[in-house]
């Protein structure tokens, strides 16, 4: 048999098993979804000038279809975590237990914090253990997150379930007329999709072209759920959404192209509400948007999915996100002109660094590379000097998509081969998807915090690129 015609028959054979499942599955989720449900929001508890949260990973199980129970992992849930709320410039305390069989690690995905806090592979927390940094809270208002990051798992936990949102509000934030009231006009979405088996699970099995791609599954979850549809009664709603996904890059936008206003990038909020009818947001990626809800009609939002090889494979599909139900028409909201002070990109001080990503070997059999090497658990690839302003450069040779994340810092994009990036990711940013051919050129500062025994991670956000080894560590010293 020719590598070709195994390979369908292959397909062929799983599809014709899968079939009496799809044929199962799809009443549950054809049928009239229900209301969404957002994430509990959780403010933790002051104690002493600290906030403190307990966060438990578990083991547990999910209806995703109804009537059926699907292995998953959480944070004090089945599947996913709690949205933590804390204020700029609070003290933290996260006290992480680790109720798995096996070492997980947590991630504060886009805080600025000493790297002994950060949660990345080099603290992991072993099992029955528990784990508790303490950090400062430095950011803006925005949506940031939580992740696993047990080293060479990243893929694999977040895919059960280990993830969660962080709330940051300030002052700044407070004092601008935008929605703002959890549940009610303002909204935390966690985009995901998963590929269910025959027995309605979700196992972690990436083949060759899923670690290629990154895992894509076929199904698209929000908050964990599926179908569902969010009741709106407010004329204008603030959307805060994670692309939450191992590897889908999702391309939104409203059936009949409806403008919304994206107000803020990963690390807070845009200058300005900037229009828009379609936004990409990579695996890692946050933005919140205003929605005009005033007209009273259902809006569908839908996703394009592409997968890191999407330049030339084209998307994968496009797919319901989920349908917003105004109550009724009524008058509109004003959107603010102005939002946050912005100050430009510091001036350089420091060095100017390249990285090539790469490929090593032939077509769907090579590694990622990040200046020619996999990751290595026991090296540090660089140093920064605590204090340096400098800029990065990620030059992607490969014929893929690779959305860039680094620790520590929120950076600002200088250009794009050459050109001044668009309003929507000029502000403050911790993952920048880079295009095939594109050489990208970012302003970072790494301020307060050196540790020369932990590391920093830089790395691709789809999962089984990272977990493959498009990753490098770095020490600020
Ligand atoms: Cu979202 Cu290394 O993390
Ligand atoms: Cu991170
Ligand atoms: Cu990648």
């Amino acid at each position: 048999m020719s590598e070709m015609t195994r390979r369908q028959s292959l397909l062929l054979l799983s599809s014709a098993l899968a079939a009496p499942a799809l044929l199962r599955a799809r009443p549950a989720f054809a049928a009239e979804g229900r209301a969404l449900t957002l994430p509990p929001l959780d403010e933790g508890r002051l104690e002493g000038g600290l906030r403190q949260f307990d966060l438990k990973i578990a083991a547990g199980e999910t209806e995703f279809f109804a009537g059926q129970a699907t292995d998953t992992i959480g944070i004090n849930a089945p599947f996913l975590g709690p949205v933590l709320k804390a204020r700029a410039g609070d003290r933290l305390r996260l006290n992480v237990t680790n109720d798995l069989a096996e070492q997980a690690a947590l991630h504060w995905h886009g805080l600025h914090l000493p790297a002994a806090m950060d949660g990345g592979p080099h603290q992991p927390v072993a099992p029955g253990t528990v784990w508790a940094p303490e950090f400062n809270l430095m950011q803006k208002a925005g949506t940031f997150w939580f992740h696993a990051h047990q080293h060479g798992m990243t893929g694999a936990h977040v895919w059960a379930g280990l993830a969660g949102v962080i709330r940051v509000e300030d002052e700044e934030e407070a004092s601008l007329p935008l929605p703002r009231t959890y549940g009610e006009d303002d909204f935390t979405l966690i985009l995901q999709d998963r590929r269910f088996d025959a027995g309605f699970q979700i196992p972690y099995a990436p083949q060759m072209h899923d670690k290629m791609s990154g895992l894509i599954g076929e199904q698209m979850l929000v908050n964990g759920q599926i179908g569902a549809f969010l009741p709106v009664s407010a004329p204008l709603i603030r959307l805060r959404i994670l692309n939450g996904a191992n590897g889908s890059i999702y391309r939104l936008h409203f059936a009949g192209g409806a403008v919304f206003h994206q107000i803020a990038s990963d690390g807070g909020l845009l200058p300005a509400p900037v229009a828009l009818t379609e936004a990409l947001m990579a695996p890692g990626e946050r933005a919140e948007y205003l929605v005009d809800m005033s007209a009273g009609a259902p809006l569908m939002l839908k996703a394009e999915v592409f997968g890191a090889e999407s330049s030339f494979a084209g998307p994968v599909g496009t797919r319901d996100v989920i349908e917003l139900r105004p109550a009724r028409a009524q008058s509109a909201a004003a959107l603010p002109a102005r939002l946050a002070e912005l100050a430009p990109p510091a001036d350089q001080t420091g060095d100017m660094r390249t990285f090539t990503l790469a490929m090593t070997g032939m077509g769907l059999m090579g590694d990622f590379t990040i200046n020619g090497a996999v990751y290595d658990h026991g090296r540090t690839d660089f140093t920064v000097p605590l204090g340096a302003s400098e800029t990065w450069v990620f030059e992607n040779k490969t014929e893929m998509l690779h959305p860039m994340h680094i620790h520590d810092v929120q950076f600002r994009i200088l250009s794009r081969n050459g050109r001044p990036p668009e309003l929507r990711e000029a502000g403050l940013k911790d993952v920048v998807l880079t295009h095939p051919g594109e050489r990208v050129e970012l302003r970072l500062s790494f301020a307060d915090y050196a540790d020369p025994a932990s590391p920093y991670m830089m790395h691709c956000h789809i999962l089984e690129h990272e977990d493959a080894g498009m990753m490098q560590q770095f020490t600020v010293v």
